[in-house]
């Protein structure tokens, strides 16, 4: 059942955490049990987590951790990966990215690991809180990629370039929520519940417009590698699934 952006699913704050540290998410009614169906969140020591009360009852949820080590695992590939590649860093290696499709924060985190200064979007309520919640716990220990990453909004972002014509961003990044893929291999549990809870982004001809005008040079939306482009791009730049269409300002 998909949430939608403003729709906030309960929250469940485990026995004597919340006067610890933390009372949770801003907005999100307390509740005691875990529901009998749909999303949930939970706040408990680990921090907060995104449950499913049809998964199974050994099923550790879904957390954002930026101190893992992913990002750097995910930068690792440097300016030879089709990410690097797509945004130019081997020309332009310190540029001012928007990223308006934040999500898990995945690509925010590694384009800061890669050297861009990185501000994001996050339109759901549950992502933007799924994602302020590892940024705050990764204060424990910054990685020093974090401070390139300075900001995160809680915002619809097409409405945001609207309404936000002074900032100024080299590169506009999109990528967006498409159709679920049809595989073979069941989808890994992220990709799966992104996409039960967020469904598809169908407003993203709309997004890619404002974009358009806002970048200063270019704006890259990732792609399946076989979907058709929301709109002919200048240039492609091809990867292992994906695909990087970059619309030149
Ligand atoms: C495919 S996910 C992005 C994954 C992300 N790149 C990552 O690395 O984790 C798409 C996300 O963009 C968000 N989104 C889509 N359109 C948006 C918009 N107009 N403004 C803000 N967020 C948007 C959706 O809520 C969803 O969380």
């Amino acid at each position: 059942m998909t949430i939608s952006p403003t729709e906030l699913p309960p929250l469940v704050v485990d026995a004597g955490f919340a006067a610890q540290r933390w009372a949770g998410p801003a907005g999100f009614a307390t509740v005691v049990h875990p529901p009998e169906q749909g999303f949930y969140l939970r706040a408990c020591a680990d921090g907060l987590v995104l449950h499913h009360a049809d998964a199974p009852a050994r099923d550790r949820g879904l957390r954002i951790d930026l101190l893992d080590g992913s990002v750097e695992r995910r930068a690792a590939g440097g300016r030879q990966s089709p990410l690097a590649r797509a945004l130019g860093l081997r020309r332009h290696p310190r540029p001012r990215v928007l990223d308006t499709t934040c999500g898990l924060g995945r690509d925010s985190a590694t384009l800061a690991a890669l050297g861009c200064s990185v501000v994001s979007i996050e339109r759901h309520a549950v992502l933007f809180a799924l994602l302020e919640d590892a940024r705050a716990r990764a204060q424990s220990a910054p990685p020093s990629w974090l401070a390139a990453w300075p900001r995160l909004i809680h915002a619809d972002a097409t409405r945001w370039l609207a309404d936000t014509p002074d900032e100024e961003f080299d590169i506009v990044y999109i990528d967006p929520m498409f159709d679920a893929p049809r595989r073979k291999a069941r989808p890994q549990k992220a990709l799966a519940w992104m996409h039960e809870l967020v469904g598809t982004d169908t407003d993203v001809a709309l997004l890619l417009e404002r974009a358009r005008a806002a970048a200063m040079r270019q704006v890259v939306v990732k792609q399946h590698a076989r979907a058709t482009p929301i709109a002919p791009p200048d240039r492609q730049v091809e990867g292992k699934a994906i695909r990087f269409d970059i619309y030149l300002s």
